[in-house]
């Protein structure tokens, strides 16, 4: 037996990061147990690793919840505790972990640094330096700081911990985070603290406010930093930023996100500068340092020397690290002359290229997702320059940029002599989320499509969750990752990451009255829109309902109530939340206005925007439920009902029909239960899609929506038809046409592989990478649902397709490690594996079984079935079976014609000579011979028109 995933609130062995308001909890998983069940659990607290100073002691407790066992423990500063967990299991193995740690950040302790700044005027940029000696022998060491826009400590030459991008990207306005490094060993050997500024998402260019050179947040390099030495016989020494630091200037002359970095080797040493120490905004006001402004504006960014208005806050962002390194596939040789790497792989991050070069020469390298006839291309990028300038000094130097980071699969290299694909290696930043979930099936597409979206989380997971990488946005869409969190969930752990974001978002709320801006951190958009706001109520209840703590509604709660009162007071008397702007179905190809590059979808958007109101409140209603507040749950019901009775009353006639004869204006009827004739608004769907030839026309709010939807409402294998389409649109033609991440339209690059736009165009947008939730929800069959948060137990119902063939994954759930594995043996027999984890348990559904699969009383499988369904504890289960319909569908002349218009082979082979696509819809679901035998007294020509 063997325990893994030790966490505490949610963090492996965190150290200095803000545990939150809420008790600590504890969580854990358990694999190799020859028990299934947990019997008792002990978690034990030391302050030492040795686990003899016992700070804590649960004793053997019966009632500890894996998910999260919360205890009453009093922190201290600055403190790191020791922790293990004993755990027995049913057949009375007993284990022990290795011991865990968690160690505290400064609390409410106060600064002894203080803010530093240096002089503005010169470009290049500073390090701020600091002798650090030893004045005794060292216990320990800590760095804590925060450097604004953003930092990279060095100990000497050598760089400090692994990170990327700190302090990371927020709401400045409101809160910074600082890091916490453990020095102990430099500060043992002495040297000097070296602290290097760049102006990142604070002080460069970014947002919409992009146009200008400046940042939204602030224009100066600002630091705060203390070392914290305790020495051996207990004492502490603190050196903090103050007046005695000093500036060394660096050879980087320029840096931002969009448009990459510039660097001058040739550049000759300054002299060292002295620091200037940051003063508060009334003090600056008082000393004329304000330009007259006598109120501190946050809509302006922050004085050059003012103090940064964010409360300096213990991290919340997980580490942005190096994960794969990549050498390039290819060096390409343009038409045009140029020489190109291709990685091979859409991604995001930076590069190390070793050049050996006369001093002076100037390297230029840029970045690009796509060729274009054979040679680089960058248009898409919009304004970002995406660049990387490196005048050589002299002498061979490995070079890689700082502050910046780059969306690309392509790289154009000038300036370099004998360019060789070994000197160059890509390295993937993104946030360090554990990625544990996998699938894997029979059929080669899907999968790429599988490894595609991975890549695209991985892309849009810098920190923020992105809707792109690449071009002058990479922007915290809350849409986008409103509609990708379950998907992101099921690939690996994000608890952690969407904490940070959903902390950021309601300190945007709390300057919007309410209201969740279309980014976040908004960089000054004060815009909001139905489906992109409601990620506030969305994405926590996805958080509680694959975790199971319900730790995320009690944070957010303020938050999810304040985003339905701001639409409430919107919505008024008049309906008036459906009157505003919404980007409603964005992007659908459905618009009536048939343009190519339209951005609105046919979907009357006050109608989602209704809906989506009612669905927010109902959340809040079931989340004031979990967290026991019941006057609240009441109120947020009754608004929810009401809201949904409106949307009923606007938009559906009184026996059920939906007006809005959309895909996604159905789907969305059928998901929320609005009709009052289910049977109905399905057919009416099914006709839709036949009619457009079972293709989809949905954009960002149908499309994620679309195939868990379809499958709930018995038309699971036009979901399958959807996912396995190789035709525009849809995710497989894309790959046909050699995506190697999630385009952001369906026709990102036209059949000639000419990219359709420039205006808003990205190959690495992950929103309809949102699919893969279906995949693990339905054809691996995990159900994670509301009923049962944290997975402790998971219905389980994979679906079969002979198209696919076979599919193997796992879900490594809060609660542990759920695996299937499914193959079709022949047309009519299925195998199927199935994993429940330690401690939890599953219903599992086999489809379409044959009855007599059950009889065989031998399988623990069936110990307890149940109207065909088999309740099962933790283990592995294995059964082949026969289905009562053949899986491979076998097509006659007796099939409908609707039946032979949803087989792609069929319309390619014989759609033509059988005049499939002619065929009048009320003949969708006549057989071929039925037509012919009514139809067949027809006068030629009328039979012509029909059947060829
Ligand atoms: C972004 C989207 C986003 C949208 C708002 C775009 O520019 O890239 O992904 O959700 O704007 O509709």
């Amino acid at each position: 037996m063997e325990i893994y995933a030790l966490q505490v609130n949610h963090l492996s062995n965190p150290l200095g990061y803000a545990l939150g308001k809420g008790k600590l909890s504890f969580s854990w998983k358990v694999k190799e147990a020859k028990g299934k069940a947990q019997k008792y659990a002990r978690l034990r607290i030391a302050a030492d690793e040795v686990m003899q100073e016992i700070l804590f002691d649960s004793g053997e407790d019966r009632e500890a919840n894996s998910l999260g066992y919360k205890i009453d423990f009093k922190t201290e500063p600055r403190t790191r505790y020791y922790w293990t967990l004993e755990l027995a299991s049913d057949a009375d193995e007993v284990t022990v972990s290795a011991p865990q740690f968690f160690e505290t950040a400064k609390m409410d302790e106060a600064w002894i640094g203080r803010w530093i700044t240096c002089a503005a005027e010169q470009a290049r940029h500073p390090y701020f330096v600091q002798d650090i000696a030893a004045k005794e022998e060292v216990a320990k060491a800590r760095l804590y700081v925060c450097g604004l826009g953003l930092y990279e400590a060095y100990w000497n030459d050598e760089k400090i911990g692994n990170e990327y991008l700190t302090p990371y990207q927020n709401n400045y306005n409101r809160w910074v985070q600082y890091q916490t490094y453990d020095v102990t060993e430099q500060v043992k050997d002495g040297g000097k603290l070296r602290i290097l500024l760049g102006n990142g998402w604070y002080g460069g260019r970014f947002g919409f406010s992009a146009h200008e050179e400046k940042g939204y947040f602030g224009n100066a390099k600002k630091l705060i930093a203390e070392v914290v030495v305790t020495y051996a016989d207990g004492t502490e020494e603190i050196i903090g930023t103050d007046e005695t630091w000093q500036i060394e200037r660096s050879r980087i002359t320029y840096a931002s996100i969009y448009d990459g970095e510039q660097v001058d080797q040739t550049l000759e040493d300054l002299a060292v500068e002295p620091v200037i120490l940051c003063r508060t905004f009334e003090e600056l006001a008082a000393a004329g340092k304000t330009d007259g402004q006598m109120v501190d504006d946050i809509s302006q960014p922050e004085k050059d020397e003012q103090i940064p208005r964010g409360h300096l806050t213990a991290r919340y962002s997980l580490p942005v690290v190096v994960h794969e390194q990549m050498q390039p596939q290819e060096l390409i040789h343009t038409p045009k002359g140029e020489e190109v790497f291709d990685m091979g792989q859409n991604f995001a991050g930076i590069f190390t290229l070793r050049v050996h070069e006369a001093r002076g020469t100037k390297i230029h390298i840029q970045t690009g997702e796509v060729l274009q006839d054979g040679c680089f291309y960058n248009e898409n990028l919009r304004t970002a320059k995406s660049e990387y300038i490196y005048i050589c000094g002299g002498g061979e130097k490995v070079i890689q940029p700082h502050f910046t980071f780059y969306g690309y699969r392509y790289v154009k290299v000038t300036g370099v002599s004998n360019l060789k694909t070994e000197d160059f290696t890509g390295l993937a930043l993104y946030s360090d989320v554990a990625y544990t979930g996998d699938i894997t099936t029979g059929h080669k597409l899907v999968n790429q499509l599988i490894s595609n979206v991975r890549w695209g989380m991985k892309g849009n997971f810098v920190d923020v969750p992105t809707d792109c990488p690449q071009r002058d946005e990479r922007m915290g869409w809350t849409g986008d990752t409103q509609v990708f969190s379950p998907t992101a969930t099921f690939y690996g752990d994000t608890y952690a990451f969407y904490r940070k974001y959903l902390h950021d978002m309601y300190t945007e709320q709390i300057d919007l009255e309410g209201m969740v801006p279309d980014v976040v951190p908004s960089v000054g958009v004060h815009t909001c829109a139905c489906v992109w706001g409601d990620a506030a109520c969305i994405i926590p209840w996805n958080m509680y309902k694959f975790y199971g703590d319900e730790q995320i509604l009690a944070d957010q709660y303020e938050s999810m109530k304040a985003w339905v009162e701001y639409i409430r007071r919107l919505d008024g008397d008049d309906h008036g939340w459906r009157h505003v702007f919404h980007y409603g179905d964005w992007l659908a190809l459905d618009n009536p206005s048939g343009k190519a590059d339209e951005v609105m979808g046919g979907t009357e958007e006050g109608y989602i925007a209704n809906i989506y109101y009612a669905a927010s409140a109902e959340i809040v209603a079931k989340a004031a439920e979990v967290l026991g507040k019941e006057d609240d749950a009441k109120e947020y019901n009754e608004l929810a009902k009401r809201e949904f009775a409106e949307v009923k009353k606007e938009y559906f006639s009184q026996t059920g029909r939906c007006c809005i004869k959309t895909q996604t204006g159905l789907l969305l009827a059928l998901k929320y239960g609005l009709s009052d004739n289910v049977a109905l608004t399905r057919d009416m769907l099914k006709k839709l899609f036949t009619a457009n030839d079972n293709k989809l026309q949905t954009g960002f709010t149908g499309m994620p929506i679309m195939c868990p939807t379809l499958s709930d409402n018995g038309m699971n294998d036009l979901a399958y038809t959807l996912l396995l389409n190789e035709e525009y649109p849809g995710w497989l033609h894309e790959i046909l046409l050699g995506a190697t991440t999630v385009w952001e339209r369906w026709n990102s690059l036209d059949e000639e592989g000419h990219i359709s736009s420039t205006g808003m165009n990205s190959l690495n947008h992950y929103s309809y990478g949102s699919v893969v939730e279906w995949v693990y929800r339905y054809v691996l069959g995990f159900r994670v649902d509301e009923a049962d948060p944290g997975a402790k137990h998971l219905n389980i119902a994979p679906s079969y397709n002979w198209n696919l063939k076979e599919a193997a994954g796992n879900f490594d759930s809060a609660a542990g490690n759920y695996k299937v594995a499914w193959k079709i043996v022949d047309p009519t027999q299925v195998s199927l594996s199935v994993q429940v984890p330690f401690d939890a348990s599953a219903d599992i559904v086999l489809a379409d079984a044959v009855e007599d699969t059950y009889a065989d009383k031998e399988n623990p499988l069936f110990a307890d079935v149940c109207d065909g369904v088999c309740h099962v504890g933790s283990g592995t289960y294995e059964i082949t079976y026969q289905v009562k319909t053949a899986l491979k569908k076998s097509y006659s002349t007796y099939s409908t014609v609707r039946e032979l218009r949803s087989n792609a082979a069929i319309v390619k082979d014989l759609g033509e000579k059988m005049g499939l696509d002619r065929m009048p819809t009320q003949m969708m679901d006549m057989s071929l011979r039925d037509i012919m035998e009514k139809y067949a007294a027809l006068p030629e020509w009328e039979q012509k028109c029909w059947i060829s």
